[in-house]
């Protein structure tokens, strides 16, 4: 009879204590929250990491953390472990038209200087601001004025996966086939491959969205999407988050939100704008 070893499918015992003081020290990093009910996920999460690098507990994993020099590397691989990065093209597609068809035009007719500049915060693998990017082609909007779209994200793994620009076919679950054909070229392992004008489009950056200097160093934009992103914080770090974002928005900037989220309880101080197409947030 073949003997099998089950020991990798275990997971490594996380102890509440042990729990606590990993998940504050993500928290104090990132403004991810893991409450006390996701300590199976947050331990189903780095198990495999631990593991791999022979840590026999999670306990000297967490000193590894604390004291070792390698521990800021070790938390880059952290945050492509515990980020939830779920995205697909043209995600929230009424939004997505507000930002075409009333929000660019109302920045338009009011700039001086026709350069607009759009954040994706929290890019994931890139299918949101390739979106934004599609949308303002087939709007040509590019041809008629100065636009620059950059897109980041905390987790390395998918700013690689971004700047490759290849994707399955799930990604183009709310994807018009047409746009897919018109965009992507099919490549043999039943990927597309998105064109290098639109590609070209976008610029790729890490960025820690609670790291306050690096986000100060952004310069002015006009629009910022941080969709589905700060679901996964707590109250206080996105008061900050959103606080960041409204230091770094011009007067009468854009803030747009996943459908899930809201400022309620959150800020004052944008207002929220009814559209045509959606309600978003406005400095
Ligand atoms: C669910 S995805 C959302 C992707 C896209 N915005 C959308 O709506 O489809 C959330 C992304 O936020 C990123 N993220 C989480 N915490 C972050 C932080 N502190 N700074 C920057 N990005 C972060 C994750 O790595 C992940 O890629």
């Amino acid at each position: 009879m073949p003997s099998f070893d089950f020991s990798l499918n275990h997971h490594l015992d996380l102890p509440d204590d042990v729990f606590r003081l990993l998940r504050d020290t993500i928290y104090r990093r990132t403004g991810l929250w893991f409450a006390d009910s996701s300590k199976y996920l947050l331990q189903k999460r780095l198990s495999p990491r631990a593991r791999e690098l022979n840590f026999e507990s999670f306990q000297k994993y967490y000193y590894f953390l604390q004291y070792d020099p390698r521990a800021d590397a070790e938390f880059d691989e952290i945050y492509d472990l515990v980020t939830t990065k779920e995205t697909y093209f043209f995600r929230e597609p009424a939004q997505l038209t507000a930002f075409v068809e009333e929000i660019i035009p109302d920045i338009l007719s009011h700039k001086t200087v026709r350069k607009i500049r759009v954040w994706s915060a929290g890019c994931a693998t890139g299918e949101e601001p390739y979106s934004i990017a599609m949308l303002l082609q087939e709007a040509g909007v590019f041809e008629r004025s100065a636009i620059e779209i950059f897109a980041s994200d905390i987790s390395n793994d998918v700013l690689v996966r971004a700047r490759r620009g290849q994707y399955r076919e799930t990604a183009f679950r709310m994807t018009d086939p047409a746009i897919r054909d018109k965009y992507f070229t099919r490549e043999p392992d039943s990927c597309w491959r998105i064109h290098d004008d639109i590609r070209n489009r976008v610029s790729f950056g890490r960025l820690n969205l609670y790291d306050q200097a690096r986000v100060s160093l952004l310069g002015n934009v006009d629009v910022i999407f941080c969709r589905n992103v700060i679901i996964y914080f707590d109250d206080a770090s996105k008061r900050m988050v959103i606080s960041n974002f409204y230091n770094r928005l011009v007067h009468g900037g854009y803030l747009l939100l996943g459908h899930a989220e809201s400022l309620i309880t959150l800020s004052t101080q944008f207002k929220l704008k009814h559209l045509k197409n959606d309600m978003v947030y406005q400095k």
